[in-house]
């Protein structure tokens, strides 16, 4: 691997908040947002415009984005899942966003209340408008491995909606394993049917960590030649509609693990473990990093 750099997302003020009941303030996710930024993360999913009954922790998602200082080597994705979420993202002036499907109908129905088939034909206007506005598009799916409500899921379905998500225009498609189900030898099945048909440079791996197997499933990605991972500082995460579901990939620990590769991320351990301490301290629990842990 020794001369590669790796992308990282940092999806913690997103993915990792998303599901806390008492969630921090407006003030306390700036912060958050700033201090991973001072850390070298490029880019950090700012939050999300979704429907605020449904996820409370990101009806502030407007107020965070305008309220954060201009970062300009920082690109700040929300998530949108319809014309509705694309509007306010852009008057809250992002300039990128991320779509979400799932390969699963049970998910699919759950997190969003329609079928997958409804879901694409949503977000054909909702990529197009965004694309002609210049926004940059990512794709996420969720569910590649197993689904908490229909099972194990076939590697065809997921190859199936990341070529329609780049076929629509997205520059990367994040594929996630919501329920942290899988295993390395899985994992590189999956990536193997994937390069196929598409360039294995434009998927990101989105591994939470229910099971344990966060961090073998990155090293297996990287194997397969995968050169972008979400993760989240202090292994923050979840999502309200996967039950169990725990938090991605501690950011900490990926960059632990790819400096002992000799692979280049362009982040500062030390301040993003400051940062994990700050989160978790702010949330009143133990960081979930063992590197945060261990560096603490
Ligand atoms: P629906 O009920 O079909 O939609 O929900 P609707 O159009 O009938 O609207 C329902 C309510 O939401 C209405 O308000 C709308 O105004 C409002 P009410 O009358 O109930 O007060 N609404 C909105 N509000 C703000 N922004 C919007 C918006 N759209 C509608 N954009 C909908 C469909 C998609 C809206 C809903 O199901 C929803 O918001 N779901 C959120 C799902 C979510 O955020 N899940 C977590 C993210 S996905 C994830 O975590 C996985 C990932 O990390 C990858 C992985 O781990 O695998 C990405
Ligand atoms: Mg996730």
């Amino acid at each position: 691997f020794s001369s590669d750099s790796v992308r990282l997302v940092e999806v913690g003020p997103r993915d990792g908040l998303q599901n806390e009941k008492s969630y921090p303030a407006t003030d306390v996710k700036i912060e958050l947002i700033t201090r991973l930024a001072a850390a070298g993360m490029a880019t950090i999913e700012a939050g999300s415009f979704v429907s605020p009954r449904r996820v409370p922790a990101m009806a502030d998602t407007g107020d965070v984005m305008r309220r954060l200082p201009i970062m300009p080597d920082v690109s700040l994705p929300v998530l949108v899942p319809n014309m509705r979420g694309l509007e306010q993202a852009m008057l809250a002036g992002c300039r990128e966003i991320a779509v979400f499907l799932s390969a699963s109908e049970g998910f699919s129905q759950r997190n969003i209340q329609c079928s997958i088939q409804e879901s694409r034909a949503r977000y054909i206007d909702v990529i197009d408008a965004a694309l002609v506005a210049g926004l940059r598009v990512r794709g996420y799916i969720s569910c590649v491995v197993r689904c908490p409500y229909d099972g194990d899921v076939p590697i065809d379905k997921v190859v199936q909606v990341a070529q329609w998500l780049l076929e629509r225009g997205c520059y990367e498609v994040s594929l996630g394993d919501t329920i942290g189900a899988g295993t390395p030898a899985h994992i590189r099945a999956l990536l193997q049917a994937c390069a196929a048909t598409m360039p294995v440079t434009q998927l990101a791996g989105h591994f939470h960590d229910t099971y344990g197997m966060a961090v073998a499933n990155v090293v297996a990605a990287l194997e397969s030649g995968v050169r972008v991972f979400d993760t989240s500082v202090a292994g923050l995460g979840g999502c309200p509609y996967a039950k169990g579901a725990s938090g991605n990939v501690a950011s900490e620990d990926v960059v632990y693990l790819l400096r002992g590769l000799g692979m280049q991320t362009g982040v500062d351990l030390p301040a993003l473990v400051e940062t994990g301490a700050f989160i978790s301290q702010a949330l009143g629990r133990a960081t979930a990093s063992a590197v945060g842990r261990a560096l603490s």
